[in-house]
């Protein structure tokens, strides 16, 4: 998103037109997309997104005294709240810069009246990581204009917090750690356990293609807590700290332990773990067993995991046959939202249209197909004064 956008024009006259007077900072913070490793974060596992080139973008500027407004021009409501006494809001969306500002608050931070418009092109429900863009977003505002030294890294993990303790979603770190720190042109393979961070280049010659089935279904409302759940559960009955700390094969040998669904959510938390770390290694140089590993983390997630639906396997069975297509699975919680096709350059406009046309026999539906390449986590766009 570069200072000359569109976009960044509207969000500035947005501005102006809401509060009298230009913003003192633009900032964008993006959408991400998960290439493989699905599920496994709150497992303290392995997992390998990247940033997107969609955005939830963020016009400021700070308030005297301790009030917050939010303007969220998609969809033309507002939000006002005081930051000594931060209570639930009405709005679904208003809980996530609440609870960005309690929990910066809890955690030290003197935080500034501001007022804010915000606006993005991520779809939202979708799977694209929209609501940890929009927490890390508002909390690189705050940050900003509160004269605030935090970390990215600790940025995500007050943003997680936020939306495990707040909103009510027991989110792991993936989405916020991506939307912080992502680079353009990379991946990042994050230890869910340790926390390190290792960058791999996406190869120039492959495009990361999303493709929409339109069907939405937030965290809250999905079984994403009861997922959770059965996971703690299963941890619970091998005796271990987490399951992504156990191995294929000594899952095997205590199958025994575990009743069946609950054997079959930790078989692929822990399978999966071991094809995020092969496809880390895939990634630099053998994209055809990349595209394995995809494929394989799709079956899994619907069948050990009971994550996917209907339209998701449509999308899967219809990028497979077309050539050039490496791999796809469904990507983010599931119950809907998107898949994510790793596509050769030159096959992607074959991509675009039978992949469309197959979705739209079966559903009756056009299937918004978005070609991404890896972006930088959270900026700053420009300061306006
Ligand atoms: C959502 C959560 C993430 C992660 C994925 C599934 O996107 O926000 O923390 O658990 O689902 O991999």
């Amino acid at each position: 998103m570069e200072k000359e956008a569109a976009p960044y024009r509207q969000i500035v006259a947005q501005f102006e037109k809401s509060y009298g007077r230009l913003p003192d900072i633009v900032v964008a913070a993006p959408g991400r997309v998960n290439l493989i490793g699905e599920h496994t974060d709150y497992n303290e596992g392995y997992v390998l997104p990247v940033a997107i080139d969609r955005h939830i973008l963020i016009a400021a500027g700070p308030r005297k005294g301790r009030k917050v407004s939010l303007r969220a021009l998609n969809l033309g409501e507002e939000d006002a709240f005081s930051l000594d006494e931060i209570d639930r809001g009405e709005r679904g969306w208003s809980n996530y810069g609440r609870g960005v500002a309690w929990e910066m608050e809890r955690a030290g931070h003197r935080l500034q009246g501001m007022e804010a418009v915000i606006w993005g092109d991520l779809p939202m429900k979708a799977g694209l990581g929209s609501s940890a863009a929009l927490e890390v977003a508002i909390a690189y505002s705050f940050h900003l204009l509160s004269d605030l030294e935090i970390e990215p890294l600790q940025l995500a993990l007050l943003c997680q917090r936020a939306e495990n303790g707040f909103v009510g979603v027991q989110c792991g770190l993936m989405d916020q750690i991506t939307s912080a720190l992502g680079e353009e042109d990379h991946a990042l393979l994050i230890d869910c356990h340790s926390l390190d961070r290792q960058l791999i280049p996406v190869p120039p010659e492959v495009d990361i293609v999303i493709a929409d089935t339109g069907r939405r279904r937030g965290l809250l409302d999905s079984q994403y807590n009861l997922r959770r759940q059965e996971c703690l559960e299963g941890a619970r009955l091998l005796g271990v700290p987490s399951l992504c700390s156990l191995s294929p094969k000594e899952l095997a040998e205590r199958r025994s332990d575990l009743p069946p669904t609950i054997y079959r959510r930790v078989r692929h938390a822990v399978t999966e773990n071991q094809r995020t770390l092969e496809a880390a290694g895939a990634l630099r140089g053998n994209l055809e067993a990349f595209g394995r590993l995809m494929y394989d983390s799709h079956h899994s997630l619907r069948q050990d995991y009971e994550v996917s639906c209907p339209e998701l396997n449509i999308l899967v069975e219809a990028a497979r046959k077309v050539s050039g297509v490496y791999g796809s699975r469904l990507t983010g919680a599931g119950f809907g939202g998107c898949t994510i096709s790793l596509v050769a350059r030159e096959a992607v406009p074959e991509f675009q249209a039978r992949v469309a046309k197959e979705y739209e026999k079966a559903t009756a539906k056009k299937p918004p197909i978005y070609v991404c390449r890896p972006a930088q986590g959270v900026r700053e766009v420009s300061r306006c004064r």
